[in-house]
């Protein structure tokens, strides 16, 4: 064999998923049906498995969409750990709310409503995980400014470098000629920035994982 995976690995892999509670389920079928872009299953396992292992006290969200990840993270978090959630989209964060609250999530998580650019310079809190989920377009900007925010040791978890594959492709489709544009050059920053630890790691839609050195 060339490879190790091909769609067989894959669906042997599958075969071991395991059942999700009621609500994760019910929010996955939301997404489905109304498109809403969320974490793949296996890279909001890995995310999952980060959160129980790093024990962070304080994480940072930058794209809640309707809480799907955001709940994974904070049902993982320590009784005194917190999760900061930034989203734009007031049709997203009014049905964020419904499922945090379903979720009974709310103590645990801190919903910042608004444009994460202009969030973020106001936060005087420092983060020891940051996850960035927004638009592709705002990658560059949103990365540099919290990166600010991310405690020494502390670790960033970027979703899509990969780009439904097309970051790395010759073809690309039209529609996501720019989108691909705008990942190609934030995975060039991303992987030459001396202050992390980099790797894109190839789970989901590639993850890029950070860790700070310096
Ligand atoms: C891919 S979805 C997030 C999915 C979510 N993390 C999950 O896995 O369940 C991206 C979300 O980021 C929001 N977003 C994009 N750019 C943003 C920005 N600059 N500030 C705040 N929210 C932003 C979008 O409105 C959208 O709901």
């Amino acid at each position: 064999m060339k490879k190790i995976i091909y769609p067989l690995q894959l669906e042997y892999i599958s075969s071991f998923e395991t059942q999700e509670n009621a609500l994760i389920k019910k929010i996955e079928r939301f997404a489905r049906e109304n498109k809403v872009p969320i974490l793949s299953k296996d890279s909001s396992k890995f995310l999952e498995q980060l959160i129980i292992s790093l024990r962070p006290q304080k994480v940072l969200e930058i794209g809640t969409a309707i809480a799907y990840s955001a709940i994974k993270i904070s049902r993982n978090l320590s009784a005194s750990g917190k999760l900061y959630t930034i989203e734009k989209s007031n049709d997203s964060i009014r049905i964020a709310n419904k499922f945090i609250n379903e979720a009974k999530l709310k103590n645990k998580i801190n919903l910042l409503e608004g444009n994460a650019q202009k969030i973020i310079p106001k936060l005087k809190v420092k983060f020891d995980f940051i996850f960035l989920d927004a638009d592709k377009e705002d990658y560059k900007k949103l990365f540099e400014l919290s990166l600010t925010l991310l405690k020494k040791g502390g670790v960033i978890f970027i979703d899509n470098l990969l780009w439904h594959g097309f970051a790395a492709s010759k073809k690309v489709p039209k529609k996501y000629i720019s989108s691909t544009k705008h990942i190609r050059s934030f995975n060039k920053i991303f992987m030459k920035t001396t202050s992390l630890n980099t790797s894109i790691l190839p789970i989901g839609d590639g993850i890029g994982l950070g860790i700070k050195i310096k």
